[in-house]
């Protein structure tokens, strides 16, 4: 069906009501070939969209390890810095799902993958031989058993369980991989308790779509925090380093909103930024200092944040479309939206709801 399967999605490269489809499918194709060809369609769709994959006409897709695997431009990434930190050395990458990071992987080195679900595994060997890397082998099995004459690990562990906070909610269990005593890159959420880790291990906190999707630990390390940001056409990175000063916020500057991965990993760009409050990411900086790492709004008043008063901000500024924005602010957007005014003529603007040197307060701006 592989022939077929890449002509149906080069007819139909965007997402689009499946009924009809499917009616014509059926008339071609059994039942079975035809749900499995409309399911690998819609997939194809959603693999494009997430950036899962850099070439994902002719790979076929398994719907939870579609979800869970790697977007291409970060598998990438660590392809390539593991090529680096460890180069020449055997690796062994354990739990390889459908391919999001053995296609990276195999780019830049010869490997092997272990994958313990059949129809996975199936899936990855079809994937990693339609991508022109038939040597890289892929086993079947527990990869933890597989280790001999692996010289480095590479891990992408899966949630067992909704919470998967802890390493024994994750399959491989990070200890476990720890534990066998090799180099290794684990690729986890970026959700994780920093004090959790092995001491010394190197972090990064990396961005794609605007989302912190992942932390990467590398061990072993040196300590070392960064943050990754996918830019247009290359990676910004910056590294881990004290919070700045406390500063004011007053009409005419920026107020900076750092980018998810910065705050986790607590790089505090722009340099030249203060913090408007000590319990917030939220940086400032004099007008005209722009940032790849921040969404900057120009201030033009800040006010009390009373219902009476946002009303009254709301008539002043004529703000349409509005956009409400909360930082360490207990408020609803959208029920607080219903009960100010409607705007008309002001242009777009914001109502950042936020803390400013210890007090709630009433940012008014317009996006930079
Ligand atoms: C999050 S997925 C990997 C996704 C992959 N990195 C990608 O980008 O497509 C984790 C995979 O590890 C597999 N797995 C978990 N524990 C394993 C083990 N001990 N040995 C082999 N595979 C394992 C799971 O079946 C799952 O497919």
């Amino acid at each position: 069906m592989d022939a077929e399967l890449r002509q149906l999605r080069l007819d139909h490269p965007h997402p689009e009501p499946l009924m009809a489809l499917g009616q014509q499918l059926r008339r071609r194709y059994s039942s079975e070939q035809a749900i499995w060809l409309l399911q690998q369609l819609e997939m194809y769709w959603d693999a494009q969209r997430l950036q899962a994959f850099r070439q994902p006409l002719e790979l076929h897709f398994e719907a939870q390890a579609l979800q869970m695997g790697s977007r291409w431009p970060l598998a990438e990434r660590r392809a390539l810095e593991l090529a680096q930190r460890y180069p020449g050395l055997w690796l062994l990458e354990i739990g390889g799902g459908i391919g999001g990071d053995s296609l990276e992987l195999a780019r830049t080195r010869a490997f092997r993958t272990v994958e313990q679900e059949d129809l996975r595994r199936r899936y990855l060997e079809h994937n990693l031989k339609t991508g022109g890397f038939g040597e890289v082998e892929v086993r079947g099995g527990d990869g933890l058993t597989q280790a001999k004459g692996a010289q480095v690990l590479y891990a992408d562990p899966a949630r067992r369980n909704a919470k998967g906070r802890q390493w024994h909610d994750l399959a491989p269990n990070p200890a476990d991989l720890w534990n066998l005593g090799l180099p290794c890159c684990l690729k986890l959420s970026p959700g994780l308790d920093e004090s959790q880790l092995p001491p010394g291990c190197d972090l990064d906190y990396v961005s794609h779509q605007g989302v912190c999707k992942e932390a990467t630990v590398w061990m072993p390390g040196s300590g070392q925090v960064r943050a990754f940001l996918h830019g247009q056409d290359a990676w910004l990175v910056a590294e881990r380093r004290q919070p700045p000063p406390l500063g004011p916020l007053e009409p005419g500057m920026w107020l900076h909103e750092p980018d998810p991965a910065a705050i986790r990993a607590q790089v505090w760009e722009p340099r030249q930024g203060w913090r408007v409050d000590e319990r917030l990411a939220l940086l400032a900086t004099p007008a005209g200092l722009a940032s790849q790492w921040t969404q900057a709004f120009e201030v033009l008043e800040i006010a009390d944040a009373d219902r009476k008063n946002l009303i009254r901000l709301q008539k002043k500024y004529d703000f349409q479309p509005l956009e409400i924005k909360k930082r360490g602010f207990d408020v609803e957007p959208e029920e607080l939206r219903k009960k100010l005014p409607r705007g008309r003529g002001g242009g777009a603007g914001v109502l950042y709801l936020t803390r400013v040197g210890g007090r709630h307060r009433a940012v008014i701006c317009r996006r930079v």
